[in-house]
């Protein structure tokens, strides 16, 4: 027989049904709560709030395990392309070889973007925030391909959008780094493969060819493919409640941009360096720095410290730390900052405050010490982890439009002024 738990409210007993995950999560399905007693629940921030099934990533905060598909991340990391992965998460299963090859052509064939885009880089200030770009240039691919709006298009239909999101992000992203320096933009080359393209229109010249190191591309990859999903995180539950209006696939990805680029979410990766430069400015006391995230009269928040969901350590994170030392190793980098990370974790790691609160680095702690080193510029980091992200958040849009997800509609308590009646404003 199929578990439930009861609920008493007064009088009344509503048995609830349980839902098991793969992993033997267990939820109390209340989506008859309110019809059965009137009652909602209520749950801020949705710290205890499955909004979805979902077969894409599973996650566990308490044992550090991330899956994609069911394939553990360290694996994915270590042996796995960005573009390969991109497709596990999408169609949900590893290619072949042969589709493999025809979904990185068909990828390659839609890399360019409309050259009347094109304008919207004019129009931007120059120093504005490339998040700001990226949010408004991907919503406004919808303009350029508005068979993309229909929300009765066939599986092969939006397959087609799906592949021309893929295949033009990293145009955009690139072009907007391009813009920030003032250089001409480069055109993508379809002989090369996803990221290395993607370095190629970044770091290339038009003056002159430019070879990619190959230490760099494999840790885009790497980093790309750690950032790939997260399952209901703010940027991707933001993608699916836009999506399940029947919103677009272009448009909710722009509104999860909007919500990665917060520095509670994606935003840590910039805050990150932005404050370890700040503590290496101001002496490199770590100490003193620790003191001031504990304090709870001081709003300084420790970045790239503590996570939603990972309470141990965020697996991620491991990976990263690795990375991030092999390759400062291989560029022959020496970055202070590091130092200054690495003493921060250390001694955060020993103080009961970071212990008792089951606050670890999360991946975005040493993120931006790779970007730096890669040849990044601060405002850069959160568009990175977009590009990375844009798989998952397309895999989400793309299972919840196959499930028929109804539209997503929270409740509220309502807490304001009772009845009350309009006095004109002479009266005021
Ligand atoms: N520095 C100092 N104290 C912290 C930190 C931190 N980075 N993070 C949490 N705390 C403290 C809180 O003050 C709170 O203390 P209290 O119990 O004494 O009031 C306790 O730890 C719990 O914190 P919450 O904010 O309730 O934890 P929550 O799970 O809601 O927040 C979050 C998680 C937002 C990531 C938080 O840890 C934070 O702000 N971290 C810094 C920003 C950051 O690195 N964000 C990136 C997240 S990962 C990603 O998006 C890829």
């Amino acid at each position: 027989m199929s578990e439930t738990v009861s609920l008493n409210i007064g009088d009344k007993q509503v048995k609830l049904p349980v839902i098991t995950g793969t992993e033997n999560e267990k939820a109390i399905d209340i989506s008859k709560i309110r019809a059965e007693t009137g009652y909602i629940t209520l749950d801020p921030g949705f710290k205890n709030t499955g909004a979805t099934t979902s077969a894409i990533t599973y996650l566990d905060g308490e044992e550090g395990i991330l899956r994609y598909r069911g394939y553990p991340i360290e694996e994915l990391a270590e042996k796995s392309s960005f573009l390969e992965v991109a497709y596990l998460l999408i169609y949900g299963e590893l290619p072949t070889k042969s589709e493999f090859i025809d979904f990185q052509n068909k990828v390659s064939r839609h890399t360019l973007i409309h050259e009347d885009m094109k304008k919207f880089f004019e129009g931007f200030p120059t120093k504005s925030h490339p998040m700001g770009q990226l949010s408004a240039l991907v919503g406004a691919l919808s303009a350029f391909y508005p068979e993309s709006l229909n929300p009765d298009a066939t599986e092969e239909e939006d397959n087609l959008t799906i592949i021309k999101l893929l295949a033009k992000f990293p145009t955009i992203v690139s072009w907007i780094y391009k813009k920030s320096l003032g250089h001409p933009v480069i055109y993508p080359k379809n002989s090369l493969d996803y990221v290395g393209n993607y370095l190629n229109m970044t770091f290339g010249q038009l003056t002159e060819d430019v070879e990619i190191d190959p230490i760099v591309s494999s840790a885009m990859n790497k980093l790309l493919i750690l950032h790939a999903d997260h399952e209901q995180n703010c940027s991707t539950s933001t993608v699916r409640i836009v999506g399940s209006s029947n919103a677009n696939l272009f448009t909710s990805i722009s509104a999860g941009i909007s919500a990665l680029w917060g520095p509670l979410h994606g935003g840590a990766n910039q805050a990150v360096i932005e404050m370890l430069e700040k503590i290496k400015e101001d002496g490199g006391d770590s100490e003193k720095w620790l003191a001031k995230a504990k304090d709870k009269n001081d709003p300084f928040r420790l970045m790239g410290f503590g996570h939603r969901v990972y309470k141990n350590f965020d697996p991620r994170a491991k990976i990263i730390k690795k990375a991030c030392d092999d390759i400062l190793n291989n560029l022959g980098v020496k970055d202070p900052v590091l130092d200054i990370a690495k003493k921060l974790e250390e001694t955060a790691l020993n103080d009961s405050y970071f212990v008792d609160r089951k606050l670890y680095p999360n991946v975005d702690f040493y993120s931006g010490i790779i970007y730096r080193a890669l040849g990044f510029p601060t405002d850069m980091f959160t568009v990175l982890f977009a590009l990375g992200r844009l798989p998952g958040w397309i895999a989400q849009w793309k299972e919840m439009r196959t499930n028929k997800e109804p539209i997503g509609r929270p409740r509220q308590i309502y807490t304001g002024e009772g009845k009350r009646h309009f006095v004109a404003l002479k009266d005021r």
